[in-house]
Order: structure tokens, then C-alpha cells, then sequence
């Protein structure tokens, strides 16, 4: 057993506190290897921004559990030797699907899980979700919740469409399971096609606009929940230049579209206080590889495609951070 707080990790409890105080979300960003993780660390730091770190269990299967904790680890070392006196760093399980899945997480030093009942029935979401906490609750690990569907593929489950949160649901949910922060369904989804064509309407330069969030349900929740802290999933913005940019060289992205960057923006001021975004870093990664493929074919060097990779994914988490989440300068690094 490994307690996060020996690895110099801290909980999400006080840093969602702060963030629906202040009227901004915490990032929660995905990483699958170093490169990832160099750029989520090096964006952090020199925005001083409190940072979640998410491992999924495919990611876990990826690059293999153990290095990914010993990876998480040293991201904290990483981040006090870029000059940040206390980093704010949390790591995470994302859409846990299993008690055990969860439990192995916490006994090697996670200090947040997400348990995702959501496919499954209420009472057996309660049920679950509840035996989570209270194992995590015995390490002060904190856990998410997860109550709604969205539409699209989560790791192996996959929903035509959304199932919007039902705001009479949450204080129950809330109180039988006791978890410490709840994701909620309102019309974000996973992955790079969040909405076909026929959803959207165009705007007068021709682009497609996507139908707004539901501002209702999310409002629902906090007025049945005053203060809780409240999870955005699939809220990646899928940045139309990188999506060009790959298909300039040789990607075939069709119809790649995602959340606009002000409605984030609006749901960070609310009691949303955590937005998860993997699919930008996933487009910002491949855009710049596939760049120096076509434009330096004699380059082998890995270095010289993953490093231009690494530097655009530190923009882009930059860019989150500063202009959407509004989380810059929340962090413990000047102090
Ligand atoms: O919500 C899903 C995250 O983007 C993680 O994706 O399961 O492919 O690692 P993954
Ligand atoms: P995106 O696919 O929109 O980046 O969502 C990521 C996510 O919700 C991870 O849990
Ligand atoms: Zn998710």
C-alpha cells in the first residue's frame, strides 16, 4: 500500500473548493506517455495551475500501471525542479469501471477515482459507486461519480445518445454514495466527432455550429446541490486548426468537431469545477507529427517529431488553462 500524500500528490477536496469559490475549473488532462506528461507538467508550472492528471484503464494497459505511478511521481519532482514551491498535482483514475480497477489505483497511490456506474442501472450505480468510497474514504482518496450518459465511446461502452443527468436524481445519488464530486450529462461527449452534421446549424461564414449545452440541466443540478463540485467529461474543443493541419498531411479527420471554447468557458464559472480534455492533446500531437513526416522525410530521430509534438501539446494545455478554465495562477508555485 502507497499513500499518495508520501509521493507529495494531494486530494481534489480543497482544490474543488477553491475553484467554485473562484469561478474557474481545475484541468484534468489525460497522458499516456512522457511527452504528454512533460507538457501537462511544464503548462502547469509556468501558469501556475493546479493540474488533475488522468490515467484511464486502457492507458493503464498502454504504458503499463506500475511506470505510469512511478511516472506520476516524478512529475512532482519534475514540476518542484521547474521552479514550483508546492505543486498542485492530483492523479487520477478515469472512468474506473470496476471496484478492483479502483481499489488497485488507491493502494498504489492515486489520490482521486473516478467510479463510472453511469451505464448501469440507478440502484446498481449507487451501489457501486458507495462500496468505492468508502474504501477510498479510509485514505482520504477522493471519488467521482459519474450520473447521465453521453453519447459516444467511453474506453469499451459506446452510447448512440445522450442520456441528460436528471436533476431530481443528484441529492440522492449524493447522499446514499457519498462521493465528492459528481460528472453530468449535458451534451458534451467523447472524442473528435461530438456531433454529425445534421445536429449543427452553419454560421454566416459556412463553419458548423454545434447545438449549445444544456445550461438548464447543469442549472437544475447546482440548484439541488448548492456548491457541489461538478464534472465536465468530452469537453474537448477539437481546435479546427489542427484538425487542417492533419488532414493537410495525409490525415483523413472528417466532420471533427467539438465543444466551442466560450460555452467551457461559461460552465467554469459555475460549480463545474473539474473539464476533462484528451481528444485536443490527441489532435495537437498527431498535427505535429504528421507535419515533420511530410515536410522532413529523411527525419528518423524520434526526438525530432515527438519534441515538435510536445511543444504544440504545451501550447495547446496553455491555452486551456489561461483562456478557457481560467486556472492560471490557482496553483502553489510562488508559494
Ligand atoms: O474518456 C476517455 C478518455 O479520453 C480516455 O480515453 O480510454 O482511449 O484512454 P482512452
Ligand atoms: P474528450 O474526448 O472530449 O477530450 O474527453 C476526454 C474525457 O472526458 C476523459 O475522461
Ligand atoms: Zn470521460
Amino acid at each position: 500500500m502507497v499513500s499518495y500524500k508520501d509521493l507529495g500528490l494531494v486530494n481534489t477536496r480543497e482544490m474543488f473548493a477553491k475553484a467554485i469559490k473562484g469561478g474557474y475549473a481545475i484541468p484534468a488532462f489525460n497522458f499516456n506517455n512522457m511527452e504528454q506528461l512533460q507538457a501537462i507538467i511544464q503548462a502547469a508550472v509556468e501558469t501556475n495551475s493546479p493540474v488533475i492528471l488522468q490515467v484511464s484503464k486502457g492507458a493503464r494497459q498502454y504504458a503499463n500501471q506500475t511506470l505510469l505511478r512511478y511516472m506520476a511521481e516524478g512529475a512532482v519532482e519534475y514540476a518542484k525542479e521547474l521552479g514550483c514551491k508546492n505543486p498542485q498535482i492530483v492523479l487520477h483514475l478515469d472512468h474506473g469501471d470496476s471496484f478492483e480497477l479502483c481499489k488497485s489505483c488507491i493502494d498504489m497511490g492515486f489520490s482521486s477515482v473516478m467510479i463510472d456506474g453511469s451505464h448501469l442501472p440507478y440502484d446498481e450505480n449507487v451501489a457501486l459507486t458507495k462500496k468505492v468510497v468508502e474504501y477510498a474514504h479510509q485514505f482520504d482518496v477522493t471519488v467521482e461519480g459519474e450520473l447521465g450518459v453521453l453519447a459516444g465511446v467511453e474506453d469499451e461502452v459506446s452510447a448512440e445518445h445522450h442520456t441528460y443527468t436528471k436533476p431530481e436524481e443528484v441529492v440522492d445519488f449524493v447522499t446514499k454514495t457519498g462521493c465528492d464530486s459528481l460528472a453530468i450529462s449535458i451534451g458534451t461527449s467523447h472524442g473528435a466527432n461530438k456531433f454529425k452534421p445534421e445536429q449543427c446549424t452553419r454560421n454566416a461564414d459556412g463553419i458548423l455550429v454545434p447545438p449549445p449545452l444544456r445550461f438548464d440541466v447543469l442549472e437544475g443540478v447546482e440548484k439541488e446541490l448548492p456548491g457541489f463540485p461538478i464534472v465536465l467529461h468530452g469537453a474537448s474543443s477539437v481546435p479546427q486548426e489542427e484538425v487542417a493541419t492533419i488532414n493537410k498531411y495525409g490525415g483523413a479527420l472528417k466532420d471533427a468537431i467539438g465543444i466551442p471554447e466560450e460555452q467551457l468557458r461559461k460552465a467554469a464559472k459555475s460549480a463545474v469545477c473539474k473539464i476533462n480534455i484528451d481528444s485536443d492533446s490527441r489532435l495537437a500531437m498527431t498535427a505535429a507529427v504528421r507535419e515533420v513526416f511530410a515536410t522532413k522525410p529523411a527525419e528518423f530521430d524520434p526526438r525530432k517529431y515527438l519534441g515538435p509534438a510536445r511543444d504544440n501539446m504545451k501550447k495547446l494545455y496553455k491555452h486551456k488553462i489561461e483562456d478557457v478554465l481560467g486556472s492560471a495562477g490557482k496553483g502553489g508555485c510562488c508559494c
